[in-house]
Protein backbone atom coordinates (compact mmCIF):
# COMPACT_ATOMS: atom_id res chain seq x y z
CA UNK A 1 0.00 0.00 0.00
CA UNK A 2 2.70 2.27 1.13
CA UNK A 3 4.54 1.72 -1.99
CA UNK A 4 1.77 2.25 -4.04
CA UNK A 5 1.36 5.33 -2.39
CA UNK A 6 4.91 6.52 -2.91
CA UNK A 7 4.57 5.50 -6.86
CA UNK A 8 1.62 7.87 -7.30
CA UNK A 9 3.51 10.52 -5.71
CA UNK A 10 6.15 9.87 -7.83
CA UNK A 11 3.63 10.20 -10.70
CA UNK A 12 2.56 13.27 -9.68
CA UNK A 13 5.39 14.89 -9.62
CA UNK A 14 6.61 14.08 -12.49
CA UNK A 15 3.59 15.15 -14.23
CA UNK A 16 4.50 18.30 -13.08
CA UNK A 17 8.10 18.37 -13.73
CA UNK A 18 6.58 18.00 -17.41
CA UNK A 19 4.45 20.71 -17.31
CA UNK A 20 6.30 22.91 -15.79
CA UNK A 21 9.20 21.83 -18.37
CA UNK A 22 6.62 22.92 -21.03
CA UNK A 23 6.09 26.23 -19.57
CA UNK A 24 9.52 26.64 -19.29
CA UNK A 25 10.33 25.66 -23.32
CA UNK A 26 7.71 28.50 -24.72
CA UNK A 27 10.12 30.64 -23.22
CA UNK A 28 13.28 28.96 -22.93
CA UNK A 29 14.28 26.05 -24.97
CA UNK A 30 15.36 23.16 -22.78
CA UNK A 31 18.94 22.39 -23.58
CA UNK A 32 20.01 19.35 -24.56
CA UNK A 33 16.39 17.50 -25.86
CA UNK A 34 18.02 16.50 -28.99
CA UNK A 35 21.78 15.61 -28.36
CA UNK A 36 23.75 18.72 -29.61
CA UNK A 37 24.01 22.09 -28.49
CA UNK A 38 23.82 22.30 -24.64
CA UNK A 39 24.37 26.34 -23.90
CA UNK A 40 20.54 27.55 -23.73
CA UNK A 41 22.34 31.34 -23.65
CA UNK A 42 23.36 30.36 -27.46
CA UNK A 43 19.78 28.67 -28.29
CA UNK A 44 17.28 31.21 -27.07
CA UNK A 45 14.50 32.30 -29.15
CA UNK A 46 13.69 36.27 -29.42
CA UNK A 47 10.62 35.39 -27.06
CA UNK A 48 8.42 34.67 -30.13
CA UNK A 49 8.60 37.32 -31.72
CA UNK A 50 10.78 35.48 -34.99
CA UNK A 51 13.53 34.16 -33.23
CA UNK A 52 14.45 31.66 -36.06
CA UNK A 53 17.46 29.81 -34.05
CA UNK A 54 16.57 27.42 -32.07
CA UNK A 55 16.62 24.55 -34.65
CA UNK A 56 20.28 24.30 -36.38
CA UNK A 57 20.30 22.74 -39.41
CA UNK A 58 16.51 22.90 -39.63
CA UNK A 59 14.34 24.59 -42.30
CA UNK A 60 14.88 28.43 -42.94
CA UNK A 61 12.46 30.63 -41.78
CA UNK A 62 10.67 33.34 -43.28
CA UNK A 63 11.20 37.23 -41.76
CA UNK A 64 11.35 40.78 -42.22
CA UNK A 65 14.18 42.38 -39.96
CA UNK A 66 12.82 45.61 -38.92
CA UNK A 67 15.06 48.03 -37.79
CA UNK A 68 14.72 50.13 -35.24
CA UNK A 69 15.08 53.37 -37.56
CA UNK A 70 11.72 51.91 -38.43
CA UNK A 71 13.21 50.58 -42.13
CA UNK A 72 12.83 46.99 -43.35
CA UNK A 73 16.00 45.28 -44.71
CA UNK A 74 15.93 44.83 -48.21
CA UNK A 75 17.83 42.70 -50.32
CA UNK A 76 17.58 43.80 -54.19
CA UNK A 77 18.84 41.49 -57.34
CA UNK A 78 20.40 44.19 -58.51
CA UNK A 79 23.00 43.41 -55.36
CA UNK A 80 21.87 46.07 -53.38
CA UNK A 81 20.86 46.45 -50.22
CA UNK A 82 18.76 49.26 -48.45
CA UNK A 83 15.92 49.93 -45.97
CA UNK A 84 11.93 50.37 -46.98
CA UNK A 85 9.52 52.00 -44.79
CA UNK A 86 6.77 50.33 -46.76
CA UNK A 87 5.14 47.13 -45.23
CA UNK A 88 5.22 44.76 -47.73
CA UNK A 89 8.28 45.08 -49.65
CA UNK A 90 9.57 41.62 -51.59
CA UNK A 91 12.73 42.08 -50.87
CA UNK A 92 11.81 42.91 -47.31
CA UNK A 93 10.80 38.76 -47.50
CA UNK A 94 13.89 37.41 -45.53
CA UNK A 95 14.72 33.43 -45.49
CA UNK A 96 17.05 33.05 -42.11
CA UNK A 97 19.06 29.95 -41.62
CA UNK A 98 21.16 28.79 -38.32
CA UNK A 99 24.60 27.58 -40.10
CA UNK A 100 26.38 27.52 -36.59
CA UNK A 101 25.74 27.95 -33.24
CA UNK A 102 24.33 31.90 -32.89
CA UNK A 103 25.21 32.36 -36.93
CA UNK A 104 23.20 32.75 -39.40
CA UNK A 105 22.96 33.18 -42.92
CA UNK A 106 20.29 35.87 -44.60
CA UNK A 107 19.01 35.24 -48.20
CA UNK A 108 16.45 37.59 -49.85
CA UNK A 109 13.65 34.94 -50.67
CA UNK A 110 12.64 36.93 -54.31
CA UNK A 111 16.47 37.85 -54.83
CA UNK A 112 17.49 35.02 -54.39
CA UNK A 113 21.16 36.84 -52.97
CA UNK A 114 22.86 36.64 -49.48
CA UNK A 115 23.02 39.75 -47.41
CA UNK A 116 27.32 40.13 -46.78
CA UNK A 117 29.73 42.50 -46.00
CA UNK A 118 32.70 42.83 -47.86
CA UNK A 119 35.99 43.73 -45.82
CA UNK A 120 35.73 47.98 -46.16
CA UNK A 121 32.31 47.11 -44.44
CA UNK A 122 30.20 47.27 -47.43
CA UNK A 123 27.00 45.71 -47.58
CA UNK A 124 25.95 43.90 -50.77
CA UNK A 125 23.63 41.12 -51.88
CA UNK A 126 25.83 38.42 -52.88
CA UNK A 127 24.81 36.18 -55.63
CA UNK A 128 26.68 32.89 -54.15
CA UNK A 129 27.28 32.14 -50.33
CA UNK A 130 30.10 32.60 -49.06
CA UNK A 131 31.81 33.45 -45.79
CA UNK A 132 30.72 36.80 -45.80
CA UNK A 133 27.14 35.95 -45.53
CA UNK A 134 27.59 34.63 -42.24
CA UNK A 135 26.40 37.01 -39.08
CA UNK A 136 26.59 36.51 -36.06
CA UNK A 137 23.34 37.06 -33.79
CA UNK A 138 22.66 38.62 -30.68
CA UNK A 139 19.92 38.80 -28.60
CA UNK A 140 19.71 42.33 -26.60
CA UNK A 141 16.73 44.33 -24.38
CA UNK A 142 13.21 44.49 -26.25
CA UNK A 143 13.37 41.79 -28.56
CA UNK A 144 15.84 43.59 -30.68
CA UNK A 145 18.51 41.52 -31.92
CA UNK A 146 21.76 42.32 -33.24
CA UNK A 147 23.81 41.03 -36.48
CA UNK A 148 27.72 41.12 -36.91
CA UNK A 149 30.18 39.96 -39.31
CA UNK A 150 31.28 36.74 -38.66
CA UNK A 151 34.50 37.43 -41.02
CA UNK A 152 35.53 41.12 -40.61
CA UNK A 153 36.15 43.45 -37.35
CA UNK A 154 38.02 45.89 -36.17
CA UNK A 155 41.13 44.73 -34.45
CA UNK A 156 43.57 46.95 -32.68
CA UNK A 157 46.82 47.75 -33.95
CA UNK A 158 49.79 46.30 -32.29
CA UNK A 159 51.27 43.14 -34.22
CA UNK A 160 53.42 41.05 -31.80
CA UNK A 161 51.32 42.62 -28.44
CA UNK A 162 48.55 40.54 -27.35
CA UNK A 163 45.49 41.51 -28.60
CA UNK A 164 42.56 42.25 -25.86
CA UNK A 165 39.24 40.73 -27.12
CA UNK A 166 37.80 43.35 -25.56
CA UNK A 167 39.26 46.05 -27.61
CA UNK A 168 38.01 44.66 -30.80
CA UNK A 169 35.01 45.95 -32.40
CA UNK A 170 32.83 44.19 -34.48
CA UNK A 171 31.20 45.44 -37.75
CA UNK A 172 27.01 45.38 -37.14
CA UNK A 173 24.48 45.54 -39.80
CA UNK A 174 22.91 48.52 -40.21
CA UNK A 175 20.64 50.84 -41.73
CA UNK A 176 20.68 54.52 -40.87
CA UNK A 177 17.79 56.80 -40.43
CA UNK A 178 17.57 57.47 -44.44
CA UNK A 179 17.23 53.24 -44.93
CA UNK A 180 20.58 53.71 -46.32
CA UNK A 181 23.21 50.87 -44.75
CA UNK A 182 26.01 52.18 -42.29
CA UNK A 183 29.63 51.20 -43.55
CA UNK A 184 30.61 48.11 -40.56
CA UNK A 185 33.29 50.04 -39.14
CA UNK A 186 30.91 53.00 -37.96
CA UNK A 187 28.35 50.65 -35.97
CA UNK A 188 28.13 50.54 -32.72
CA UNK A 189 25.64 47.78 -30.81
CA UNK A 190 24.26 50.54 -29.55
CA UNK A 191 22.63 52.54 -32.19
CA UNK A 192 19.08 52.22 -33.25
CA UNK A 193 20.56 51.95 -36.78
CA UNK A 194 22.01 48.46 -35.67
CA UNK A 195 19.08 47.03 -34.13
CA UNK A 196 16.74 44.76 -35.71
CA UNK A 197 13.30 42.90 -34.46
CA UNK A 198 12.47 40.04 -36.75
CA UNK A 199 8.80 39.65 -37.40
CA UNK A 200 6.81 36.73 -38.88
CA UNK A 201 5.43 37.90 -42.29
CA UNK A 202 1.97 38.78 -42.24
CA UNK A 203 -0.82 37.91 -44.57
CA UNK A 204 0.21 40.19 -47.91
CA UNK A 205 3.80 38.46 -47.46
CA UNK A 206 2.16 34.96 -47.48
CA UNK A 207 0.27 35.97 -50.46
CA UNK A 208 3.06 37.25 -52.36
CA UNK A 209 5.48 34.33 -51.31
CA UNK A 210 2.26 31.56 -51.96
CA UNK A 211 2.27 33.45 -55.69
CA UNK A 212 6.00 33.34 -55.98
CA UNK A 213 5.93 29.60 -55.42
CA UNK A 214 2.95 29.09 -57.60
CA UNK A 215 2.54 31.52 -60.36
CA UNK A 216 5.39 30.75 -62.93
CA UNK A 217 4.39 34.07 -64.66
CA UNK A 218 4.52 36.09 -61.99
CA UNK A 219 8.24 34.99 -60.87
CA UNK A 220 9.41 35.10 -63.99
CA UNK A 221 8.17 38.68 -63.98
CA UNK A 222 10.26 39.72 -60.84
CA UNK A 223 13.87 37.34 -62.66
CA UNK A 224 12.64 39.50 -65.51
CA UNK A 225 12.75 42.70 -63.51
CA UNK A 226 16.22 41.28 -61.77
CA UNK A 227 18.02 41.20 -65.11
CA UNK A 228 16.33 44.59 -65.83
CA UNK A 229 17.93 46.15 -63.00
CA UNK A 230 21.23 43.98 -63.85
CA UNK A 231 21.41 45.59 -66.91
CA UNK A 232 20.73 49.09 -65.97
CA UNK A 233 23.67 48.54 -63.36
CA UNK A 234 25.94 47.46 -66.17
CA UNK A 235 24.73 50.16 -68.41
CA UNK A 236 25.80 52.93 -66.26
C1 LIG B 1 16.81 50.84 -52.40
O1 LIG B 1 17.40 50.20 -53.51
C2 LIG B 1 16.54 49.99 -54.61
C3 LIG B 1 17.26 49.14 -55.64
O2 LIG B 1 18.49 49.67 -56.04
C4 LIG B 1 16.08 51.33 -55.14
O3 LIG B 1 15.18 51.15 -56.22
C5 LIG B 1 15.39 52.11 -54.01
O4 LIG B 1 15.05 53.41 -54.45
C6 LIG B 1 16.30 52.21 -52.79
N1 LIG B 1 15.58 52.82 -51.69
C7 LIG B 1 16.15 53.70 -50.85
C8 LIG B 1 15.30 54.18 -49.72
O5 LIG B 1 17.29 54.11 -50.97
Amino acid sequence: MVIIWILLLGICDLGRQVSWAKALSSTVRVPCARGKLCDPRLRRDAGGRGGVYEHLGGAPRHRKLYCATKYHLQIHPNGKINGTLEKNSIFSILEITAVDVGIVAIKGLFSGRYLAMNKRGRLYASESYNAECEFVERIHELGYNTYASRLHRTVPNGAGTKRKASAERLWYLSINGKGRPRRGFKTRRTQKSSLFLPRVLDNKDHDAVRLFHTNTKYKESIQKQQKNSGRQKRGH
